[in-house]
């Protein structure tokens, strides 16, 4: 049985992950929300003012009063860089599915890897969940390589599974892990 706890402030090697804070949104929007390659390959698209990110993070804030709303804002020396979330958990079957982006000024430097061993072991650890999995557009595979560097499976693809904001049918890469894959995945690759 899942024991909910909410959004934990998380601490990695270089990030600090925590709840977002009423005053987050102008870096939101600065350091992500407005890039339109960071949404690339998203359900959203970019902010068109602050006034958007501002208001999401209100949404968010408002939200932490919950222990089933997992949702954190990924710090960089203090700086809001990027977003990591549970979007979408099924009680009965104890999964989570995950969501991140990033700073474009940051990629490339492992720092979502980071975030998702953080938060994946997070939630297996303190919240109880038997699975997490994730899924990616095919024509974004560094989010796959980061899931797979992450210590996650391949599982397959599932086939015009999404029609994007531009209106193409975009095949979807899932991966996933139990508690007990990920950490064998760690061992090989002695994270
Ligand atoms: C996907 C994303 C989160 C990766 O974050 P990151 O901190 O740069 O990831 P990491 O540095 O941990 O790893 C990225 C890996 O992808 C690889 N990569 C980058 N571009 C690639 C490409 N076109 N094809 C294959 N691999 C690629 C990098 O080389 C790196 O792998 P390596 O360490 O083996 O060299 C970031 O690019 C991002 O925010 N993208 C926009 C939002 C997004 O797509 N979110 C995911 C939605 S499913």
């Amino acid at each position: 049985m899942l024991k909910h706890r909410g959004t934990d402030t998380l601490k990695t090697e270089r990030l600090v992950l925590r709840p977002y804070l009423e005053g987050d949104g102008d870096s939101m929007y600065r350091n992500w929300a407005s890039d339109p390659l960071v949404s690339r390959y998203l359900t959203w698209a970019p902010h068109e003012s602050p006034d958007v990110s501002r208001a999401l993070v209100s949404e968010w804030a408002a939200c932490y009063g919950s222990d089933r709303f997992y949702h954190w804002v990924i710090t960089l020396d203090g700086e809001p860089v990027g977003d990591i979330s549970v979007v979408r958990w099924n009680e009965q079957n104890e999964e989570a599915e995950l969501g991140y982006c990033l700073s474009r000024s940051l990629w490339g430097q492992g720092l979502m890897t980071e975030a998702l061993r953080a938060v994946s072991l997070y939630l297996f650890d303190q919240i109880g969940f038997h699975r997490i999995m994730l899924r990616h557009d095919r024509l974004n595979p560094a989010s796959g390589r980061v899931m797979q560097k992450a210590g996650f499976l391949y599982e397959g693809c599932l086939r015009e599974a999404l029609l994007t904001r531009e209106g193409r049918w975009a095949d979807l890469c899932v991966y996933g892990a139990t508690r007990a894959s990920l950490l064998d995945c760690a061992k090989e690759k002695q994270l």
